[in-house]
Parts: structure tokens; C-alpha cells; sequence
């Protein structure tokens, strides 16, 4: 398997904005499709206050750091994150008003990520925060190489905002466990925080979504409930070659950059925000 060259490595935030004026998304706008409309808006919400909590964490340890790439990184992936951030807050009010209960899981997930900075190290606060990071670049990095996740997502605001997201959490996808490493941080604590976090992110996941589904009454229609539910083996992001990818994450000396995402990048980049790109409009 091809690794990326980390000499390569650009991270810089874009200045971007998205916009979602009323009526232009549908209730269920992932296709139509309830329960995935309803787990991307949980996850959403969870967006702004989680990538805060991300960035403190690195923060916090980024004073250990002599390497001056590594530095340059750093500075790149919070410019990135407090974007991403910005523009989740936009689309989860949106979100909200669409019925989404966005608001009280955005409450919720400041008061769990102030629990773990209470209890936890800032070490461990950087492991948990590498773990989550390398979920989100598998999913970035699904929605970026398969078709099939493109397409549930149409041809929506909330589609470009995706890919754009993708895109800048694969360019800093190594940057906290970079720095997680530079500060000292052990292979066994990394490997035991993907392990209580995999637990903490599903449950939060499923849980969180059946109460939301309860509050929708589209979901006490037995036929659509019953076919969104039998189409989630085939979900791409819970295919098996996802879940190896999240997985190799718990072997000893895993580094993001085994898989090679440079074709990936090069291509979306391109495809975005190049001369023809389609969101150079949304670049301020
Ligand atoms: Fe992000
Ligand atoms: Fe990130």
C-alpha cells in the first residue's frame, strides 16, 4: 500500500461560507432517507463544540512541539477547525428549524467535552481527540472516494459543505496524533482511548438518533421506517473495508498517512476549488 509523503502535507484553512436560505433543503435531506437524515444532523450538532474541545486539546500539548512544520500544522488545522465549526453552526440552525433537536445536542456535547477536560489529562484529552480525528477522516475520506456516499447527499448546500469539510479533514488528518506523539504520548494510551471513545461515539450515535427519529412523525410511517433501516448494510459508511480502516487505528505504530490520500486530495481540490472549481464562488 502507497503511504503519503508527510513533506507534502499543506494544511491551511480556506476562507469560506456557505449558505441555507429557507426551502431549500427537505426535511429528509439525505435522499429522502430517514435515519441517515437524522444521524448526519446528530453528528452536525455535535461538530462545533467537539472540534472546540479538539483544538484546546492540541493546544494544550502543541508547547512540546520544536518542529517547525509540525508548528505550521498546528496553526493550520485550528484555522481549520474553527471554520468548520462557524459553518456547522450555520447548517445546525437551519437544521433545527427544519425540527432537528440540534440546539440541546449541541448543549450536550459542550457538557461532555467539559467533563472529559475535568477528569482526564491533557494527554488524554489529545489520545481521545486523535481517536475522533481519524473517525472523521475515514468517514471524510469515504464520502471523498465513493460515489454512492456522494450521491445520498444530491446536489445540496449540505453536500458542498461535506466535501468541503472532507477535504480539510484529510489534509490534517495526522495532525493531533502528530502532536500527541511529539508530546510524549504512549502507544497503550492512544490504543485505550480509540477503545472507550469507539464505545462512547456509537452509543451517542444510535441512542441519539432513535430519540430524534421519535420526535419525527415520518418515522411512524411503518413502510419508510422499515426500508431506511434495511438499507443501512449497504450504507458506505458502515461497508467492511470502513470498518477495517477504523480499526488498523488500535495496531501498534498505526500512522494516518499508511493510506495514501494524495490522489483523493488532488482530485477535490481540483474539482472544487480549482479555476473551474464549483465552490470558488463560496470562497471569500
Ligand atoms: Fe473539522
Ligand atoms: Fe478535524
Amino acid at each position: 500500500m502507497n503511504a503519503t509523503d508527510p513533506t507534502k502535507r499543506v494544511v491551511r484553512a480556506r476562507r469560506i461560507q456557505f449558505a441555507y436560505p429557507a426551502g431549500t433543503l427537505a426535511r429528509h435531506y439525505v435522499d429522502g432517507d430517514l435515519v441517515t437524515s437524522h444521524a448526519i444532523a446528530f453528528l452536525s450538532a455535535t461538530f462545533p463544540e467537539g472540534e472546540d474541545f479538539f483544538v484546546r486539546s492540541v493546544r494544550r500539548c502543541a508547547g512540546e512541539i520544536t518542529d517547525p512544520e509540525l508548528k505550521s500544522q498546528v496553526q493550520g488545522f485550528i484555522g481549520q477547525e474553527v471554520t468548520h465549526g462557524r459553518e456547522h453552526r450555520a447548517l445546525n440552525e437551519r437544521l433545527q428549524e427544519m425540527g432537528y433537536p440540534t440546539r440541546r445536542w449541541d448543549r450536550t456535547t459542550r457538557r461532555v467535552m467539559a467533563r472529559y477536560e475535568r477528569f482526564f489529562s491533557p494527554l488524554t484529552c489529545l489520545a481521545i481527540t486523535a481517536a475522533l480525528e481519524h473517525f472523521t477522516a475515514v468517514f471524510a475520506e469515504t464520502l471523498l472516494g465513493d460515489e454512492r456516499a456522494q450521491a445520498l447527499l444530491g446536489s445540496t448546500e449540505v453536500r458542498s459543505m461535506l466535501l468541503w469539510h472532507a477535504i480539510e479533514e484529510s489534509e490534517h488528518r495526522s495532525v493531533a496524533i502528530d502532536v500527541y506523539r511529539a508530546a510524549g504520548g504512549t502507544e497503550r494510551r492512544r490504543i485505550w482511548a480509540m477503545r472507550g471513545i469507539s464505545i462512547r461515539f456509537a452509543t451517542a450515535i444510535v441512542v441519539n438518533t432513535t430519540l430524534s427519529l421519535l420526535g419525527d412523525r415520518a418515522a411512524y410511517n411503518p413502510i419508510r421506517l422499515v426500508r431506511s433501516l434495511a438499507a443501512l448494510p449497504r450504507l458506505p459508511f458502515l461497508a467492511r473495508a470502513v470498518q477495517r480502516r477504523v480499526g488498523a487505528y488500535t495496531k501498534q505504530g498505526f500512522h494516518p498517512d499508511d493510506t495514501d490520500n494524495t490522489a483523493l486530495l488532488q482530485y477535490w481540490t481540483a474539482e472544487l476549488f480549482g479555476e473551474k472549481g464549483t465552490l470558488t464562488d463560496h470562497l471569500r
